[in-house]
């Protein structure tokens, strides 16, 4: 089975979480993308959804499935039933990296107003310690430099994204190197230095169920 099979089958299993009548919360990147086909296929059982990214909107409107804007949806409702997004890494603790695509900050929003967060990934992003992937972090460009010497004293190897901005008009600083051994630590620590918008950890909004995607077949990881 091809990773692209393996996206496929964990995209459809996540069809089973998607609440009748509910607003639905949806991620980005190529594991959303097969979730937003499948989706496809219940659009009439769902009142509409809330995406994570410019291009997220654009596919699920391209299926014909209403996107509201966030604000919008929380007047309706109190919380988005569910929101259901790939990652880059995932740990045992289920804490997440996440932001390969750039997508982070409202990829962050999103899960913080849903319910649920429901992870959708291959077997591929199993490790044991956050940060062989590069932590993704988004910057405000005046915070560039001061950002980029801090993660560098945390021992990580800071880079400028070349040639990308985020849908906030932000830049985002990718970190190689770092042994993340206290995800939710880190994760606060970043957040506290001006100019960061939001680092890629995602331990306070950690998935609450992984589906990993195996040749064997989907395992469920509550
Ligand atoms: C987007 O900003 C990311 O957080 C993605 O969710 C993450 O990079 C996983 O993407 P893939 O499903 O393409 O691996």
């Amino acid at each position: 089975m091809t990773q692209d099979e393996m996206k496929e089958e964990v995209a459809k299993a996540a069809l089973a979480y998607v609440v009748q009548d509910s607003i639905v919360g949806v991620g980005t990147g190529s594991t959303a993308n097969k979730f937003i086909d499948a989706l496809a296929t219940m659009k009439d059982d769902i009142k509409g959804t809330v995406a994570s990214s410019e291009a997220t909107a654009e596919r699920l409107r391209g299926h014909g499935i209403p996107v509201f804007e966030l604000n919008d949806a929380l007047t309706q409702v109190s919380k988005l039933s569910v929101y259901i997004d790939g990652a880059d890494e995932f740990d045992p603790q289920k804490n997440l990296t996440k932001g390969g695509g750039g997508a982070l900050t409202r990829e962050k929003i999103v899960a913080a107003a849903s319910e649920k967060f429901i992870c959708i990934v291959d077997e591929s992003k199993q490790v044991e310690h956050l940060g062989a992937f590069p932590l993704p972090i988004e910057v405000i460009p005046m915070a560039e430099t001061l950002v980029m010497s801090i993660a560098n004293n945390l021992g990580g190897r800071a880079q400028v994204r070349e040639g990308f901005t985020t849908d906030n008009g932000n830049i985002i600083i990718d970190v190689n190197g770092l042994t993340i051994k206290n995800a939710r630590q880190l994760e606060d620590d970043l957040n506290q230095v001006p100019g960061v918008v939001t680092n890629g950890i995602f331990s306070h909004q950690g998935a609450d169920v992984i589906l990993m995607a195996t040749p064997q077949g989907v395992k469920t990881i509550a």
